[in-house]
């Protein structure tokens, strides 16, 4: 009753912003992301009869108790799901930075998620996998497939139609991914907690409903004919109206710091000068900066000259989830 997987982080180019069930988490809006090379997690998940509860171990320290809960109730779902009635133990190493804006709750999820199914003895289908991955961080549900990935956000109230698809794989277009670090601080806002403040109180919500879906579209036109510029506009236009949600909440708040700023202005600089690339932010003051090949070493040697900028990550795009043996 024993099994490790690993999986990936993802970077949203079409962000998920808003539930519209906590429980199940379901969103508002379809998402798209790219599978990371460089940062995953590794977790060990093994159920035990002779466990009075669940343990959970994250990079070598047992965690505490609101950590663990939260494990807990995510194995819930498994156990229910497989029909299984005993404790677990779950080891976890993490490959991410933990710094702000480097989602390490997508490969957790993904990883625990797909240890979890195998330990308990089911056999799912990697849709089904993705569902149950949702449960527990919704961006999770995209790691578990590599290259470019579409989360269909679905119509039906229990959620089997909400999971991730594969639209382009991993060896197809070789897209960059620089990660940019301008501050090791935690975050302020959680992204849990910042999406729910966002839907029920933003006047912007609905404007950006209705632009995250044309712009999904148009990503998706730009994937199809691997045309980066039209890629590149799409996806900073989209993260740049996220963040604008945010402005409108009440109280209002913010994940960008001035470090985050001069980064934008970096690039948008290097762009005017023939340097083409394009920036995302999550819900954190860190930068993703997308570009091709042939451009990312001059780019990061001049995102390097920057005062603000602490490390730059450099990534290409990864696998999905996978097994490894023990
Ligand atoms: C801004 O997947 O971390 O990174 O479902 O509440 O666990 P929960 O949220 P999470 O949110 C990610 C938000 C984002 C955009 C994205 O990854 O699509």
């Amino acid at each position: 009753m024993k099994a490790k997987a690993r999986a990936h982080t993802n970077i949203a180019l079409i962000k998920y912003w808003g539930k519209r069930d906590e429980e199940l988490i379901l969103p508002m809006n379809s998402s798209l992301s790219i599978t990371l090379d460089r940062f995953f997690t590794e977790t060990t998940v093994s159920f035990d009869q002779q466990l009075d509860r669940d343990y959970f171990w994250l990079n070598n320290q047992e965690a505490d108790q609101l950590e663990t809960g939260k494990i807990t109730a995510f194995l819930n779902k498994v156990r229910t799901l497989a029909k299984l009635n005993c404790f677990a133990k779950v080891e976890s190493i993490n490959h991410v930075p933990t710094a702000a804006g480097f989602a390490s709750s997508a490969s957790g999820y993904a990883a625990l998620a797909a240890a979890s199914v195998k330990a308990a003895g089911l056999s799912l289908s990697l849709r089904e996998l993705s569902q149950v991955a949702r449960q527990g961080s919704g961006s999770a549900c995209r790691s578990i497939y590599g290259g470019f990935v579409e989360w269909q956000k679905g119509e039906n109230p229990d959620g089997t139609d909400s999971y991730a698809v594969p639209i382009l794989d991993q060896d197809s277009w070789d897209l960059r991914v620089l990660s940019i670090e301008v501050t090791k601080e935690t975050k302020q806002v959680l992204s849990r907690v910042g999406m729910k403040q966002t839907v029920e109180t933003s006047p912007f919500y609905q404007g950006w409903l209705a632009a995250a879906e044309s712009e999904l579209r148009t990503a998706k036109q730009a994937i199809a004919n691997c045309d980066f510029s039209l890629l590149g506009q799409t996806l900073e236009a989209n993260a740049l109206k996220m963040h604008a949600t945010t402005l409108g909440t009440d109280p209002p708040f913010r994940y960008w710091k001035s470090e985050t700023m001069q980064v934008m202005e970096e690039i948008e600089a290097l762009r005017a000068q023939g340097l083409e690339s394009y920036f995302t932010i999550d819900a954190g003051p860190n930068v993703k900066v997308v570009c091709q090949p042939e451009t990312e070493q001059e780019l990061s040697k001049a995102l390097a000259q920057l005062k603000v900028v602490q490390n730059i990550y450099s990534c290409r795009i990864g696998p999905g989830v996978s097994y490894i043996a023990i």
